[in-house]
Parts: structure tokens; C-alpha cells; sequence
């Protein structure tokens, strides 16, 4: 019997094997379990909640799919040597790869000591470019291998307060496209940036009304984004239906640079 579209659609990452980065919670969980559901085996990064990434392998593993949970902090690379070692010792090659692990600190310049700028530079820029480095052998070794960075609508449109983060999430857009340019034509690297999306990263955020209804009311879509609005846009670049498309960074954030 013939396959329906929607169900060939909805199969798209069959037997891909692709590695999230902070795959254990907010946006990076919400990728996984869309990857999941399309066929992919799913290797689940994460640093300090073991309990919440091996909680969505067994979500995984319940709905059919594939996954393992692998630790490592993307601040150290060393550590990040390690995992790529790790999830090659898994699968022994990666279709995609999804630098999604960060940290936020949000204060103004004054308030921003040195350490915090390395801090977030370490975990959001460095750790991400590390990952695609060390991954790239893998990727190499993959079926039609695609990168997708997750950068951030703060990365192109700055915001007062958070001067590290927007500064890492530039970089990581920056990157995004030199490397387009570099590894084509073996691998497509693309970029997804967020608007504002409710996760544990902004809870002090969209918990307090007034924060909550002043992001909504400058969003054009009227809205705060959730995780699973992220994960069909990295499917897609992550998939057949992008072969075309490398060096983007498609924004999902309701519009907000619309002004
Ligand atoms: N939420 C937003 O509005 C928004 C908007 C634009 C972009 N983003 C980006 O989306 C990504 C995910 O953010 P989120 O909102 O989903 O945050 P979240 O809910 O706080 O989740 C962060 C994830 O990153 C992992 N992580 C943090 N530090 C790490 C480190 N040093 N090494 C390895 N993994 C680390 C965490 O692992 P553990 O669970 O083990 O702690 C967790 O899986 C980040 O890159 C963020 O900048 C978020």
C-alpha cells in the first residue's frame, strides 16, 4: 500500500542518528522528542540533570525510537572530546549534529565581571564550535551530514542586559556561515534562532506578569514561543527537504525583528 505524504513527512529522519546537545531539557528536549518522532536515534547531551535526559531516552525508547544519554560539559573540551568518542563508539557516525546546550546571565556591562563573560562564552560559543569540530569526523562518516547551531533572536537584535550572551549567540551566527562555507559540500550547517520561548533558561522571565506581557505585546505573532515550536524548524534543516540550503540562520521567534 502507497505511504501517505503526511506519514512519508512525518518519517523523515528515519535511521538518522543525530546528537543534541542540551538535549535534556526546555528547547534541546523539545528537538529530541520531534526527532524521535520522526524516526531518528537520538544521542541526549547534558550536564547536571542525568535524572531529566535519561527520562526522555526511555520517552524515546517508549515510543519506538532510539537514544542514549551521554554527559559532558561543553565548557571543557577535553570533556567534549570525550563525547564525541563516546556517541561514535554508539552509532560510529552522525547524520546531524544540534548545538543547543547553553547558559543565559543577563546583566548590564557594569554588572558583567570577567569571569561571567568567559563563563557564558565558554559554554554558548566555544563549547558549540568545539562540538562541531570534534563531531566532524562522524559527520564525515554520516548519510548527508547536517549541522544546525541554535544562536538566539538576541544574537542579531541586541536587548540591554545579557551582553555575554547576545555576544556568544553573534559569534555563533558568525560561525554558522563560515562553516557553511568551509565544509561544503560534505555538510550543510545551518543555524535556528529563537525568539523569546518559556524554559527554565527565562523562567524568572515569563513567570512575572509584567515581563510576560511586555515580550507578547512586542511580538508581531502576539505570543511567547514554546520548545516544540523550535524543533520542526531544525528538522527541517536538518533533513532532505533543506539539501539546498546551508549558511542560514532561520529565525522562530514570532517575528520579533519585524520591529
Ligand atoms: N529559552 C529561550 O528563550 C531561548 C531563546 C533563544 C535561544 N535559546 C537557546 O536555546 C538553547 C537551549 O536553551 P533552553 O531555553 O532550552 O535552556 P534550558 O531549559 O536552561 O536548558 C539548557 C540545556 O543546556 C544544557 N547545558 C547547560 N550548560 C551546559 C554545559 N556547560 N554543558 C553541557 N550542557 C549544558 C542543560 O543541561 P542540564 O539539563 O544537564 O543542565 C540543558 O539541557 C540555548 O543555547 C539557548 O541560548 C533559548
Amino acid at each position: 500500500m502507497p505511504v501517505p505524504g503526511n506519514q512519508r513527512e512525518s518519517r523523515s529522519m528515519a535511521g538518522r542518528v543525530v546528537l543534541v546537545t542540551g538535549g535534556s531539557r526546555g528547547i534541546g528536549r523539545a528537538i529530541a522528542q520531534d526527532l524521535g518522532k520522526a524516526g531518528a536515534e537520538v544521542a541526549v547531551g547534558y550536564v547536571h540533570d542525568r535524572k531529566a535526559a535519561e527520562s526522555l531516552v526511555s520517552e524515546l525508547i517508549g515510543t519506538g525510537a532510539s537514544g542514549r544519554a551521554f554527559r559532558a560539559d561543553l565548557s571543557r573540551p577535553p570533556e567534549v572530546r570525550r563525547l564525541l568518542a563516546r556517541v561514535g563508539s554508539w552509532r560510529g557516525r552522525l547524520d546531524g549534529l544540534v548545538t543547543c546546550g547553553g547558559i543565559y546571565r543577563g546583566a548590564t556591562v557594569e554588572g558583567t565581571p570577567a569571569s561571567e563573560w568567559e563563563e557564558v562564552l565558554r559554554v554558548d560559543l566555544i563549547g558549540s564550535f568545539e562540538t562541531v569540530r570534534e563531531a566532524l569526523p562522524l559527520l564525515r562518516a554520516g548519510r548527508d551530514p547536517a549541522v544546525v547551531t541554535i544562536s538566539s533572536v538576541l544574537g542579531s537584535h541586541p536587548a540591554i542586559g545579557g551582553v555575554a550572551y547576545q555576544a556568544a549567540k553573534a559569534g555563533v551566527e558568525q560561525m554558522t556561515r563560515v562553516l557553511a562555507r568551509e565544509l561544503a559540500p560534505a555538510v550543510r550547517v545551518n543555524g535556528v534562532a529563537p525568539g523569546f520561548i518559556r524554559t527554565d533558561l527565562n523562567r524568572g522571565g515569563h513567570e512575572d506578569p509584567h515581563y510576560h506581557r511586555f515580550v507578547s505585546e512586542g511580538t508581531p505573532l502576539g505570543r511567547w514561543g514554546e520548545p516544540e515550536d523550535v524543533g520542526p524548524a531544525v528538522r527541517f534543516l536538518l533533513g532532505p527537504g533543506s539539501r539546498n540550503v546551508t549558511g542560514v540562520v532561520l529565525g522562530v521567534d514570532g517575528g520579533i525583528p519585524l520591529g
